[in-house]
């Protein structure tokens, strides 16, 4: 039998419900290929599903493998293939749960090839956070130039990315952040970065077109008081926002996709530097349960990555 490592949630809780284990390598069904994972991104997601805070949206069977996005390359593929090859360098969510394993199967359509000069770790950063920033900042129509942004969380994952997005179309960006990161946020592109540890961004921020609301909770709550009349929020942090949106007001609750093409361009962006991407720590895959803990702990500005080499 060919074991893998991978790290499982055995049931839900605190960082002792995630482990190590050895399980049995999985095979590439149709459409499907297998990938060799050099490097995972760390997501928020990792300690909501840990925690079960996730259950309804994402119910589960336990135990199950963590980890949502990859890059490696293609030890073996299933029927049906037609693009990738063994041997190929490749990037992509896995669509699901399952990263964290030394062996994914995952659906062909979900990947992209990596471009030459860019790394298995800043690969790995990208799948989930650069998209669902593209995707959630053009969400509730194309962003457009003037449009007056405030973007929650501007120094993580997400945020980074929207930040940049949102400067490069012609917007006009607020981004709040805690004052240590206020610097590498100006850097992205934001015109008014906010330190939400100093001040309420109430203060400065408003007659909003889009508030992006990658923080959820109370920063979400006050976010109305700052939104143009015709202004909208987009929440990927919490799906209340549906169920509470005010009268009269436009909220909207926002899922990623999986999107290939629009990975591929974004890679080609970041290794050519048109685009900034952060990987700010880099662990081993034993210290995957204490990276996914301080995710929720200390968030960083930009991403943690487990290297599967060390
Ligand atoms: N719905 C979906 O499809 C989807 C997809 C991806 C992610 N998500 C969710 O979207 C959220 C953002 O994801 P991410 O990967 O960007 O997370 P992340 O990398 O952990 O970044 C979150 C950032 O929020 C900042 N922050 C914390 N408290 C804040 C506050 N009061 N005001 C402003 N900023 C604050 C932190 O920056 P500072 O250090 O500057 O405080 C941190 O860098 C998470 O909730 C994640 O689970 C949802």
């Amino acid at each position: 039998m060919n074991n893998i490592r991978a790290l499982i949630l055995t049931e839900y809780g605190g960082p002792s419900a995630i482990k190590i284990s050895s399980i049995e390598a999985p095979t590439a069904g149709e459409g499907q290929v297998l990938v060799r994972v050099q490097a995972a991104g760390v997501n928020g997601l990792d300690w909501k599903v840990r925690e079960g805070y996730v259950r309804d949206a994402f119910p589960l069977q336990l135990p199950t493998v963590l980890g949502i996005e990859l890059a490696g390359v293609v030890e073996a593929v299933g029927a049906g293939i037609t693009q990738l090859r063994k041997g190929d360098r490749v990037m992509g969510p896995r669509g699901g749960l399952g990263a964290y394993a030394d062996l994914v199967a995952v659906d062909e359509a979900n990947l992209t090839l990596m471009p030459d000069s860019l790394s298995f770790l800043d690969a790995a950063a990208l799948p989930v956070a650069s998209v669902a920033a593209w995707q959630s900042l053009n969400f509730a129509g194309p962003v457009q130039a003037g449009q007056r942004i405030l973007i929650h969380g501007a120094a993580g994952g997400l945020g980074g990315f929207a930040v940049q997005y949102a400067h490069q179309a012609g917007a006009v960006v607020f981004a709040t952040t805690l004052e240590a990161h206020a610097d590498y946020v100006r850097g992205l592109g934001a015109d008014h970065v906010i330190a939400y540890d100093k001040e309420q961004f109430e203060a400065s921020a408003r007659d909003i077109d889009l508030v992006l609301d990658y923080v959820g909770g109370e920063v979400l709550n006050r976010s109305w008081s700052v939104l143009a009349e015709d202004g909208v929020i987009v929440s990927t942090a919490s799906p209340a926002i549906q169920a509470n949106t005010p009268a009269g007001r436009r909220g909207l609750w926002f899922m990623n996709t999986p999107d290939a093409a629009r990975l591929q361009s974004i890679a080609e962006d970041v290794a050519h530097g048109r685009l900034q991407s952060k990987v700010n720590a880099v662990v081993r895959f034993d210290e995957l349960p204490e990276a996914i803990e301080r995710n929720r702990t200390q968030p960083q500005i930009g991403k943690t990555v487990v290297n599967f080499s060390l």
